[in-house]
């Protein structure tokens, strides 16, 4: 078969197996030859590892300096009757193949990461086959479900405001249109549903487990990843529910952080830049920012993607040359410092307001935002043979 993209909405619903190679190859060239992380982590867990901000982590850490052995938890598909299954699924694969022929581990386990036998089998392989202890947790799952562990039923995360609806443009991806959305006003129980799933209760419970599990290692750090952006967008990002469930997060870290440092620990949340992933396409009239953002950072040559900021954050600043890790007064690490400097937000406001329905194809950076998407699934990348006919045994040969 010839592997087509298939999008519908701002959901991917087929993936290139060999376009996600390549985009883990690029990857890893990006980060042998950027500022390394020297004195790093040797074993790391990331949870969320299959795409987006984990699996630049999980990178920057093998291949960027550190020379990391990693374990990767993640929630992907395989190849069945209903497709060739998620990017995820291949860039698992790929990353562990890259691995292994530079002798690094590069374990894959896919399931559900919130589920009690998860974190079993993974305190196991530590146990027995990973050298017994981690430097380094990441966590970095995104998701819209978590089940309650004590009863099973799921609390879902919903995007709203807190104050007064927002009416904003957002896109669709697969008509290149952009459309106006309504973000309501969450209810109480929607602020909380949404905090159970991204705050820090299931990070918190990993760590205490691991702790228990005396599979953390003296020194052993861990760090989660935040949004903050500009005051332009805290009506749907900061200041509602997405933004909620981030404060219980940076809370969480503090927590944790007393926790570790009497082991010589240390727990932080990284706050990032915005951009296009798997995740964050969902994210309602947030798309007009990043075009102008895009646009304006590319401009002034310091846009990154996940991989840059991810080795960004791990050679200058979790393991930066002054071994004192910089924060900010809430003891945020931040990397969106480029994102969020006074004239680059001065030109995105601008930019912003300039952006129509009709003409943003070509004012913002829509090109830039789309490619990113598609790469993301494995298509639109140089060197890639699209036309090739691939069979299904070929991918089911394929082993996480
Ligand atoms: P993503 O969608 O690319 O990655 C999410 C990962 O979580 C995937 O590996 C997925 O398989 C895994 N996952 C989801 N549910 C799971 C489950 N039940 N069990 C196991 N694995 C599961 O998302 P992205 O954007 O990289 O987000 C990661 C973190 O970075 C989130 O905390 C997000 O808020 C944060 N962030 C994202 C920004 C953005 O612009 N994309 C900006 C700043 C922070
Ligand atoms: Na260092």
């Amino acid at each position: 078969m010839i592997i087509e993209p298939v999008v519908k909405g701002v959901v991917a619903r087929s993936a290139h197996p060999f376009g996600c190679q390549q985009a883990i190859r690029n990857q890893i060239n990006y980060v042998r030859t950027a500022d390394p992380v020297t004195d790093g982590p040797k074993k790391v867990l990331v949870l969320g590892a299959s795409s987006g901000f984990g699996l630049a982590s999980r990178i920057s850490l093998a291949f960027g300096g550190s020379m990391a052995d990693t374990i990767g938890i993640s929630f992907e598909r395989g190849p069945s009757e209903k497709g060739v299954g998620t990017a995820g699924w291949y860039n698992n694969i790929f990353f562990r193949e890259e691995a292994e022929k530079a002798g690094l581990i590069g374990k894959n386990f896919i399931g559900d990461a919130f589920s009690p036998q998860m974190r079993q089998q993974v305190i196991e392989y530590i146990k027995t086959e990973f050298g017994g202890q981690l430097d380094l947790v990441v966590y970095s799952l995104a998701t819209g479900v978590r089940p309650n562990p004590e009863t099973g039923e799921l609390w879902r995360s919903s995007i709203k405001t807190m104050g007064e609806p927002v009416t904003g443009p957002t896109i669709n991806i697969e008509t290149d249109t952009m459309e106006q959305m309504t973000i309501g006003t969450a209810t109480p129980e929607e602020v909380e549903d949404t905090e159970k799933v991204m705050g820090g209760e299931d990070w918190a419970s990993w760590i205490d487990i691991l702790s228990d599990a005396g599979v953390l290692a003296t020194g052993c750090k861990t760090v989660a990843y935040s949004y903050v952006g500009p005051k332009a967008t805290y009506p749907i990002y900061h200041q509602g529910t997405l933004g909620r469930a981030k404060a219980h997060l940076h809370a969480t870290a503090d927590q944790l952080n007393n926790k570790m440092s009497e082991m010589g620990g240390e727990a932080y949340v990284s706050v990032c830049k915005a951009l296009v992933t798997k995740a964050s396409v969902f994210i309602p009239a947030f798309s007009p920012y990043i075009l102008a953002l895009f646009k304006v950072m590319k401009d002034k040559g310091v846009h990154e993607g996940c991989i840059e900021q991810m080795q960004r954050l791990y050679a200058q600043r979790l393991y930066g040359k002054d071994k004192i890790v910089p924060v900010d007064d809430n003891r945020l690490i931040r990397v969106d410092d480029w994102e969020l400097e006074e004239d680059i937000q001065q030109q995105v406001s601008e930019l912003m307001v300039k952006i129509t329905p009709e003409n943003f194809t070509t004012m913002g950076d829509y090109q830039g935002y789309k490619t990113d998407f598609m790469q993301l699934n494995g298509f639109d990348l140089e060197g890639v043979d699209y036309q090739a006919d691939i069979s299904f045994e070929t991918l089911t040969q394929l082993v996480a």
